[in-house]
Parts: C-alpha cells; structure tokens; sequence
C-alpha cells in the first residue's frame, strides 16, 4: 500500500525516495547466513524473523557468538567474503534488499539505513579530517555543495556534543577519544538522515561512564528525530534504558521477543531466565548470579530439536527432537513470543522466584 510520505525524511535525495508503506519498516524474515569456514558450514543466522517499526528501538541481545553481529551485517549488506545470505527477506521500507547487488545497496546504505560499530577506530579514515568524513555522506548521497556539507557536518558535531566543532573539524580520528570518536560515527550515521541506525555493541569498549552519556545521547537522537533502532548488545540493563523491544538470540535463532519489560521481568524462555538470573545489573526478581552451566552450542552441528536443550533444566525427551521455532504467546503484547516448548514451567519459575525460598 503506498500514501503520502509520512515520514520525516521527503525532502532527502532522490536516491533516498521511496515508498510510504503501511507496518513495520524493516521486516527481516526467515534469514538464513552461512559461513564457510575451515571446520564446516557455520549456520551463523538460522532462520531469524524481526521487524522494526517507525521511531521502535530494538535490542538484540544474546552470548557472544550467537549470531548478532551477521545478522546486523546480512541486513545492512556488510557480511565477510566468507559468509552470505542462502535465504531469507530483508525488506526496508517496501523494497527486498537481499537480491540488490552492492552498487544498488550503496544508494541505501547511507539515506536509509546506516551502522555504527563496536570499534570506531576500525570504521574510521585514518588519513582523513573528520569533518569531511561526516561531510562525505551528504556530498555523495544528498547533492550537496563542498561548502553546504561542510555546514551540514558542522551542525552534526554539534548535535552529538562534541565540542569546539569548527576546531575539531579538521582534526584526525587519532586526536580523538574513544568516546568522541564514537559521537563522531554516529554523526556520520545520521549524516543522510536515515530510517534506521543498526548499532553493534557501540559502547563496549568505552569505560562506564562515556559509556552512559553515548546512550543517552543516542536514546535523545531517537526520540528527537524518530530514527529506529537495532542495538546489539550483550548488556541487558542497556537494553532495558533504550529499547522498547527486545528479541533474545541464542545459537542462531531467535528464542524470545517482545516488549523490554515483559521479556526481562518475566521471561517465557528457560535462556532468557537464565539471562536474567545471572546478570548482576539486570532488574529482576531474585538475581541469583549463577551463570547458565554448560558453554553456547556448535552453528556446524547444532543440537537436535531445541538448541538449548542440552543446558535447560527444563528440557523434556520432546525438545531433542522438535523444532523450535518462536510462537506467539497466547494473550501477549504484540510480537510477544516464544520458542520454548514448556515455557510454562519458565512461568511456575518466574513465579517461584518471586515468591522466594
Ligand atoms: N569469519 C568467520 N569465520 C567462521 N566463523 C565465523 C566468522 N565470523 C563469525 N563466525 C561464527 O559465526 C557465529 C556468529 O558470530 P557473530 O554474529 O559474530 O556472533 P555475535 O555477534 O553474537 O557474538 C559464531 O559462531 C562465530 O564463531
Ligand atoms: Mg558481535
């Protein structure tokens, strides 16, 4: 269905227009990524459906090496040489971005859908004045003159607080902090106006507190400009300041999602509980700080049935063999939903936990 352009973005360049659809704003379905390594086929991203709406803040969340990374990667069309896409949709505003060739995602990346990395050293010219950097998108993709994106670049530093812009526009990235090379990517990602920014655990590597103004700054981004949100990470009390939604990935699957306060108060998935348990930060109801036993599964030859099976305390003869895909909840939020099997003795626990010993 197509209709005016609601969004905020009509006067961006032509490469950007496209059209005004009805529902969620990216919508990822059935994605499938393999890697070819030494040691076999990684199943890296097994299957995984999420959508994002208009202005929604996503948190992705899961152990490290359960696939959030390809999956942020598979959508803004960034994978290794290694690793690609053997199925699944990534449609962004109305358009399938899996069968586009890289020059086509080039008008994309940049005005629609734009990444800030964990290690901003890494994405960052190293030879080339951050200003111009921050500038580059607006000449490339939005037609601007040297000297409008230059005052384009300008008004961003401001934006993400750093200070003394007309200074520090000609400054390298190494004459930065890491905290403000971090504000310096995420100008650069808001530089063409996009639909939507995918972050990539962009804090980790920050101490504590720059950490917490990042965040913050990134919560007031959204908020302001009604840009949407994929925020990778493994800290869930982040997730909880952020996002509105939050989708749980374990061994390449998704095995929960819903609203950030019903999944991390009381989780339907024997992985999410044991997510909250043993986080120190996470608010819950009797963080007991045991870590989940047993170590992340094999993406070559993942367990049969549900992939958690072989470390959940509630695992039954049917979750070895069954698969396990997410299910609605009955009488959920909206996309509250689970890929446990028994998630009702998830539920006997929860309420266990509250009640105490
Ligand atoms: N270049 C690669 N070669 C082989 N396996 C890889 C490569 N990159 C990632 N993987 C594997 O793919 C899986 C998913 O990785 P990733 O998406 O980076 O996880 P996460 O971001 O959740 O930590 C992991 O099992 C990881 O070991
Ligand atoms: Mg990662």
């Amino acid at each position: 269905m197509t209709g005016p352009d609601m969004t905020k973005r009509g006067t961006a360049g032509p490469a950007a227009a496209g059209p005004a659809v009805a529902g969620p704003m990216l919508e990822v379905s059935d994605l499938h990524v393999q890697i070819a390594a030494r040691h076999g086929t990684v199943r890296a991203v097994d299957g995984v459906s999420l959508e994002v709406a208009g202005g929604e803040a996503l948190g992705l969340v899961g152990e490290s090496g359960s696939g959030k990374s390809m999956t942020l990667r598979a959508i803004l069309g960034v994978l290794p040489p290694e690793a690609r896409i053997t199925s699944g949709q990534i449609v962004l505003d109305g358009v399938d971005l899996v069968p586009l060739s890289n020059s086509d995602l080039n008008h994309i990346r940049g005005p629609k859908m734009s990444m800030v990395f964990q290690e901003p050293m890494s994405a960052l010219n190293p030879v080339m004045r951050v200003g111009h950097q921050i500038a580059e998108g607006p000449r490339v993709h939005m037609g601007y003159s040297r000297s409008k994106a230059a005052e384009r670049a300008l008004e961003l530093m401001r934006r993400v607080g750093i200070p003394d812009p007309e200074r520090r526009f000609r400054a390298y990235p190494h004459e930065f902090s890491g905290g403000m090379r971090q504000r310096v990517m995420i100008a650069i990602a808001l530089s063409c106006d996009p639909e939507i920014i995918l972050c990539d655990e962009p804090t980790t590597a920050l101490d504590v507190t720059i950490q917490d103004q990042i965040l913050r700054l990134l919560a007031r981004l959204c908020a302001d400009s009604g840009v949407s949100l994929i925020f990778v990470t493994h800290d869930l009390p982040v997730v909880a300041q952020l996002c509105q939604r939050v989708a749980v990935m374990y061994g390449g699957q998704l095995v929960e999602t819903g609203d950030v306060r019903e999944v991390l108060l009381d989780p339907r998935h024997p992985y999410t509980l044991g997510l909250v348990r043993s986080a120190p930060d996470v608010e819950y109801v009797r963080n007991s700080l045991v870590a989940i036993p047993g170590s992340p599964p094999s993406l070559v030859t993942p367990p049969s049935g549900c992939r958690f099976h072989p470390r959940c305390e509630f695992a039954e003869e049917d979750c070895k063999v069954q698969p396990t895909p997410l299910r609605e909840l009955p009488g959920g939020s909206r996309s509250r939903a689970t890929a446990c099997l028994h998630y009702e003795r998830c539920q006997d626990a929860v309420a266990a936990d509250r009640v105490g010993p």
